[in-house]
């Protein structure tokens, strides 16, 4: 069985992850130090897939513990989700986020390095296309960002091409995400935000099960359809799927490079379809004012996922409807999280 080091294996994207991995016959092993997330995610992971996880709690600035998994385990391959993700405090507390995802990352390749593991999937994100010049998006596009988040992102892109450049069999697949939402659809592991949401989703959720007096809508004179920002919202199951097709590209291909890929499915859905697709769907009433555009959105983001279907295999199968089904499912049954 293939070992594969999955650093941030306990959050929201990560968790759902496992599930599709070890559902193929891989063998995780977590390393999550649970700043974002909780224990139960991955007890509640080993329900659904009817086995035991090897988790280690750890920091991927501790290098020395690091060290101790590395030559613990023979691993195939990194997925590595470790990070922190939230904008605004980004913007706040730069250098907390530069350390934290810049230099965590680069522990994490200097470790693999001395290891003479090869094989990286990282947690990129359609922040690094910053303000695109056209739509759908491609890989190819300039990249350039606007808040530390992002440029942390970005930076470690830049990293892995010169590594990748500097060492040919090293290979780095950089998964560009969307905006995933949804939750597995057994209803116990979802997104579980640690303050009140800053994204449309988890606060939509939260304000239909009572947690959140209302939803502040940002911006109604965008370029749009409806004057509201369009996203390409994806499920995040699909995205799962994702990570699994591209630890099987890597299984079957020695020398990939640096090799950027979309996960997105494509489509763009606005903020007020994304309300009232999650009221049709789910029968609850979620209240919204009209409120001020948020410093830093743009109007429009969705993929072009061609690449994605071309080289991995991979199209995302659900729709709208299902992911608002499956986010509420979870956030009824849990309307606290995982407390
Ligand atoms: P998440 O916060 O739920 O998961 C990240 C996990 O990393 C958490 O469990 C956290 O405890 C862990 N972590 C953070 N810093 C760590 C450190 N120093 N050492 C060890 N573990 C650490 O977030 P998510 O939504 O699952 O995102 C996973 C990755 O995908 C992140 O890198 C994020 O930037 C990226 N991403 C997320 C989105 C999104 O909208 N959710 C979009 C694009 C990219
Ligand atoms: C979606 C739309 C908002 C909240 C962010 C990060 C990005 C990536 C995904 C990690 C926008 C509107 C939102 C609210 C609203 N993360 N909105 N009211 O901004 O596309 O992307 O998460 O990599 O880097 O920037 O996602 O969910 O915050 O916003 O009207 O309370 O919903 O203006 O149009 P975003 P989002």
């Amino acid at each position: 069985m293939m070992k594969i080091l999955v650093t941030g294996g306990a959050g929201y994207i990560g968790s759902h992850t496992l599930i599709e991995i070890i559902n193929a016959g891989f063998e995780p092993v977590v390393y999550d130090n649970l700043s974002n997330s909780s224990p139960v995610a991955i007890e509640r992971v080993e329900q659904i897939v009817g086995q035991n996880i090897n988790f280690i709690k750890g920091d991927i600035l501790d290098k020395e513990l690091l060290r101790k998994v590395f030559a613990e385990h023979t691993f195939f391959a990194v997925i590595h989700f470790a990070g922190l993700k939230a904008v605004g405090e980004s913007v706040s507390k730069p250098l907390k986020y530069y350390q934290n995802n810049v230099i965590g990352t680069i522990n994490v390749l200097e470790v693999m390095k001395e290891f003479g593991v090869k094989n990286f999937i990282f947690s990129s994100s359609a922040t690094v296309y910053g303000n695109p010049r056209s739509l759908p998006i491609y890989e190819s596009f300039e990249r350039s960002c606007t808040n530390p988040y992002g440029q942390s992102k970005l930076m470690i892109e830049y990293v892995l091409e010169d590594v990748c450049r500097a060492q040919v069999d090293f290979n780095a697949i950089s998964l560009r995400y969307f905006n995933p939402i949804g939750a597995d659809e057994s209803g116990t592991i979802g997104e579980d935000p640690s303050d009140i949401p800053n994204n449309l989703m988890p606060y939509i959720s939260q304000v239909a099960v009572g947690r959140l007096e209302k939803l502040s809508v940002f911006g109604d004179d965008y370029d749009t359809i409806d004057g509201t920002g369009v996203r390409d919202y994806i499920h995040v199951v699909d995205l799962a799927k994702g990570h699994l097709k591209a630890l099987e590209y890597l299984a079957n291909h020695k020398q990939t490079g640096f090799l950027p890929i979309n996960l997105g499915t494509g489509h763009g859905t606005s903020v007020l379809q994304l309300v009232n697709a999650f009221i049709k769907t789910t029968g609850q009433k979620v209240p919204y004012v009209i409120a001020p555009r948020r410093v830093g959105d743009i109007a429009s983001c969705y993929a072009n996922a061609d690449k994605a279907k071309t080289l991995l295999g991979w199209v995302a199968q659900y729709d709208i409807e299902r992911m608002c089904i499956d986010t509420w499912r979870w956030q009824s049954n849990n309307p606290n999280g995982y407390n």
